[in-house]
């Protein structure tokens, strides 16, 4: 397939086309209205890569809620985290007593999140959820593991629909491994 978003790069494969990723997000947040009929709802999306995600979700949910970012910075190489992360922003929003969901594009290792739920516990929120659009599958031994997944993602390295290589292709409406 030729994308003249990829500059020249060509598709390997398309693992989630833009029409399945809008009907499992749909899905998705009516799972998440069901499981919160009351309290504070925070949906905290962690950036960068959740921000297309984020957006479409918030707009499938049918209760109120407030939304705020996390940025995060990994230290080592950008393919495998080390999970060593540290809070480059911080939310705004009151963490007390608020039910947290805590968005993310992709658990692979699962040592990024692990971290920031560890990090967002201390703030005393009255509970932690994670809704991941895809999971690799990997990370198995989660004291947290996502509460709400979108899809099992293949093992391969996917970009588009917020996910990236080296920043770029995050704009792709579906979501596609490379040559
Ligand atoms: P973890 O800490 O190993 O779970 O890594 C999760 C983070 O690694 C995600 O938030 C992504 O930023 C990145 N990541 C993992 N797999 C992929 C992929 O296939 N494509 C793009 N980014 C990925
Ligand atoms: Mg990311």
């Amino acid at each position: 397939m030729i994308d003249p978003r990829l500059e020249g790069r060509e598709v390997e494969r398309v693992a989630f086309t833009e029409k399945e990723i809008a009907e499992r997000v749909r899905q998705l947040g009516d799972e998440v209205t069901t499981a919160y009929p009351d309290g504070d709802l925070l949906v905290l999306g962690l950036l960068k890569g959740s921000f297309i995600f984020v957006s479409d979700l918030v707009r499938q949910i049918g209760r109120s809620l407030q939304i705020d970012f996390l940025v995060v910075s990994s230290y080592g190489t950008e393919k495998v985290s080390s999970g060593n992360v540290r809070l480059v922003y911080d939310p705004q929003a009151e963490l007390k007593g608020s039910h947290i969901l805590l968005v993310e594009d992709i658990v692979d290792s699962g040592r990024t999140l692990s971290r920031v739920i560890e990090v967002l516990g201390e703030r005393q929120p009255a509970s932690i959820e994670v809704c991941a659009l895809l999971h690799k599958n990997h990370a198995t031994h989660l004291k947290h593991p996502p509460r709400f997944i979108g899809f099992d993602a293949p093992d391969d390295f996917l970009v588009g629909y917020g996910l990236d290589h080296a920043e770029n292709f995050r704009h792709l409406p579906y979501i596609a491994s490379l040559k």
